[in-house]
This record gives C-alpha cells, sequence and structure tokens, in this order.
C-alpha cells in the first residue's frame, strides 16, 4: 500500500518513518510513504502557499493552485483516493481504518493556517477526515494517525493477527484491561479470574470488563450495537405486588381489567412470549381467569362478531414473579429481570444499551412494570438491570403504567425494519 503526504512541513515526518513497526513494514515493503514539499509546486515568486481570506477575517488560507497541482502531479503516477485531513470532516473510526486499509494508494492532504481554499475541497479532495472534534494547527498528526491506524491493519505489518481482532473499536465495544507481571503490584493485585486458567471463566470475565467500560466511558458505542443485536425472547409482568404504595412500604394493589387486556394487546403487538399478571390475592387470579375466558370464549364471540386475536391467551397469572421466573425457564434456560421505574437510579441503563447485551445475558427477559406507585424495593433489588426512566419536561414524573409500557416497549423492542413489510 501506498500513502503520498503532502505538507509545507516534510520535516515533521522524519521520526515517525524510521521507527517502530512502520519502519519494519515499509523495509518489508508492506507500505512505501512518500512525503512530499507542497512548496515547491507553487507558482508564486517568494514560495507563498497561502493568502488573506475573501471577506475578511483572521488568519491565511491555503491557495488553491499548489494544491492542485501537486495533487495532479501524483495523480499522473496512477489513481489514488485523495484524502483531506480537517476538523470539518467525517471523524475518523477503526471501521474508516479498515475501509482505507483495502485500498491501494492514498493522498492526505495536510492542511495549515485556517485551512485549504473550498474549491480544492470540493474538486480535489475525495473525502474529508477529521481525528476528533477539536482542532490541531496543521494536519500532519492527523495523517500520521491515518498511516499508523491503517498500516497496522495490513497483513503481516503486525505480529500477532488475534490482537488486533480482540482491540477496542474492533468489536464495537472497548477492550477489557489487560495486566502483566508481577502478580501483586505494590499491594495491587492481578484479578483472580485472569490467574484461574480456566479459559471460558477468562473470556467471561473479559466480555464482562469490556461491557462495563463502555458503559461507563462510551455508552454511545452500546447504542450504536444495539440496532445489530439480536433480540431476545422476551416477556412482560405486570406486577401488583410487592409494589410501591403512597407512603412508602410494599403493598399489594388490585387488577384493573383495561389494564390487563391492554397489556395482552402489546404483548401480541411486541412479540412477547407472554404476560404474566403478578398477584398473590387469589381472588383476583381468578377476575384474571375469568377476564381470559370472557374473551376466548367462541360463542360468545361469535355472537358479537367480535375478531379473535390470540391477545389474552399470552396472559398468564403468577402469585410471584418467581412463579413467573419459574414459568419462563420451561422454554428458557437462563431468565432475567428488567426493573422499569420512574427514579433514576444508579447504574440504570438506557434501552439501546440493554438491546446491545440483552440476547447475550440471558435467554429471555421478563420486562417488569410496576402498579401503584412502582415496583417495590425488593423486586428493584432483585432485578439484574433497570431502565433508565422516561422523562418529560417536568418535576412531576408519574405515568400509568399502561402508557408507560407502551413508550418502553416501543424503545426496547422495536427496531429500523431493515425489509420493506
Ligand atoms: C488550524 S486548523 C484549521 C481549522 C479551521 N479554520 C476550522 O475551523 O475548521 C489547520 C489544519 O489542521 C488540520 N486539522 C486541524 N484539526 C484537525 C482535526 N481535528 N482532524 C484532522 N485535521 C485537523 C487540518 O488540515 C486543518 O486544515
Amino acid at each position: 500500500m501506498r500513502f503520498d503526504l503532502l505538507t509545507i512541513f516534510p520535516g515533521i515526518f522524519d521520526s515517525f518513518l524510521g521507527e517502530s513497526l512502520l519502519k519494519k513494514a515499509r523495509d518489508k515493503g508492506l507500505v512505501d510513504v512518500r512525503v512530499h514539499d507542497l512548496r515547491p509546486f507553487t507558482d508564486s515568486k517568494h514560495g507563498k502557499t497561502d493568502d488573506a481570506p475573501f471577506g475578511g477575517g483572521d488568519g491565511m488560507v491555503m491557495t488553491p493552485q499548489p494544491l492542485a497541482d501537486a495533487i495532479d502531479t501524483l495523480k499522473k503516477e496512477g489513481p489514488a483516493k485523495t484524502i483531506l485531513l480537517s476538523p470539518r470532516g467525517t471523524p475518523f473510526t477503526q471501521a474508516k481504518a479498515r475501509a482505507l486499509a483495502r485500498e491501494e494508494r492514498l493522498i492526505l492532504v495536510c492542511g495549515r493556517y485556517e485551512g485549504v481554499d473550498e474549491r480544492i475541497v470540493e474538486h480535489w479532495i475525495d473525502e474529508e477526515i477529521s481525528l476528533g472534534d477539536y482542532v490541531l494547527n496543521g494536519g500532519e498528526v492527523a495523517a500520521m494517525a491515518v498511516i499508523e491506524a491503517v498500516f497496522r491493519l495490513l497483513p503481516g505489518a503486525v505480529g500477532n493477527a488475534t490482537s488486533i481482532r480482540d482491540e477496542s473499536h474492533e468489536t464495537g465495544l472497548l477492550e477489557h484491561p489487560q495486566y502483566t507481571r508481577p502478580e501483586e503490584f505494590r499491594g495491587h493485585k492481578v484479578p483472580e479470574e485472569l490467574l484461574s486458567g480456566h479459559h471460558e471463566n477468562i473470556r467471561k470475565w473479559r466480555r464482562a470488563e469490556s461491557l462495563k467500560k463502555t458503559a461507563e466511558v462510551r455508552p454511545d458505542l452500546l447504542e450504536r450495537l444495539a440496532d445489530e443485536a439480536p433480540l431476545p425472547r422476551f416477556s412482560i409482568a405486570l406486577v401488583h405486588h410487592p409494589v410501591a404504595g403512597k407512603n412508602g412500604g410494599e403493598i399489594t394493589s388490585s387488577i384493573t381489567t383495561l389494564d390487563v387486556h391492554d397489556m395482552a394487546r402489546y404483548g401480541k403487538t411486541f412479540g412477547a412470549e407472554r404476560i404474566y399478571i403478578i398477584t398473590p390475592v387469589a381472588d383476583q387470579q381468578v377476575l384474571v381467569e375469568r377476564m381470559k375466558s370472557h374473551w376466548t370464549d367462541e360463542e360468545y364471540l361469535k355472537k358479537q362478531n367480535v375478531r379473535r386475536e390470540g391477545t389474552v391467551e399470552l396472559l398468564v397469572t403468577a402469585a410471584t414473579i418467581e412463579d413467573a421466573v419459574a414459568h419462563a425457564r420451561k422454554r428458557s434456560k437462563r431468565v432475567k429481570l428488567l426493573a422499569t421505574t420512574a427514579q433514576r437510579v444508579p447504574g440504570a441503563v438506557s434501552a439501546g444499551q440493554w438491546r446491545a447485551v440483552a440476547a447475550e445475558e440471558a435467554d429471555e427477559w421478563i420486562i417488569m412494570f410496576g402498579t401503584a406507585y412502582g415496583l417495590g424495593k425488593s423486586l428493584m433489588d432483585r432485578a439484574e438491570r433497570t431502565l433508565l426512566p422516561i422523562e418529560g419536561n417536568a418535576a412531576f414524573n408519574h405515568l400509568p403504567v399502561r402508557g408507560a409500557s407502551a413508550i418502553i416497549l416501543d424503545r426496547l423492542i422495536s427496531r429500523k425494519r431493515k425489509e420493506p413489510i
């Protein structure tokens, strides 16, 4: 692969090209990096490559003539993708580095001053790449970053190809922490899991740490993963016990027939396995069963000319959430609980963050919705994960359970359809 660098400060690249793995890759003939001084391309008698901006303002702008001539001259040697390093470009990512590593040749144009004349960007540049949301004095450091990220992906450039595969951003996540000898350093020990020699446990620990770090530092990466992550199986639990009472503590609320009926529709619409109606009160369980038989009685439905949509069949009454978990375990090995709440709970995750990891963490999730003043504390503590609250634009936050659950299910389960309906 060949890189051509265009710069007014060619000396900046001297030690960069002559050290470490890049030097080795050049010696092996894997990469060819050529640095071109822009100044000899200028028509200006005084070797000028910049001028004052039209319209006034501070600083100088790189004139189009030397850049255009330099790029044209380089292109005479064969096709190349021409990239301008610019804070106005699209952010440089690992995916971009991978895409560029597939190119035969890149011309990297390093800007200086206030940037380059826009006509160069429009007619001579294929792509603008930014290193990040900050401003450097020139494109040289950015070009070095691009070369370094790209050349190491070329086969044979880095000794161990698997070390690249597991790195931060390759998997869409940040990498797990790394440790080396000694096992204990100034009282700080290496995590036991890594010393166990048990490969599966080490893999699990690393994956969990990688997810933890990404959630802490770059939750946006998890959001991005969410669209590709498989959707897990899920059920819904409408909880009447234990729920929070008006004055604190845990109480039992009573069934609302409309809630039960609507939850069944949500379940059918979003694709839930079951809708668990959690109440320990026997009479209330009977009420749910009566509702069910009312809506499944063929004779009655025929008489009323009502369509049966298979919604209420999803309803299952359970005395406790543990009964619901046991019921779900008959079809799913690993069942976990997702709590929903109007409160901001430390460690709570967004819908996207949950979706990014949900299928990996469990075979089925039971999404719990609390009636009354929300899920009781013991249930909140029992849940493996808690979802961030829906928040409006007011201090008041008390949505009806039917409304909140519709919004939450839409956030958790709906996804961009790839194929037309
Ligand atoms: C001082 S900067 C010009 C900034 C420009 N006036 C603006 O506000 O967008 C000079 C040159 O440094 C390079 N540069 C600065 N920040 C960069 C970044 N974040 N990524 C890539 N190149 C950068 C570009 O080549 C740019 O033309």
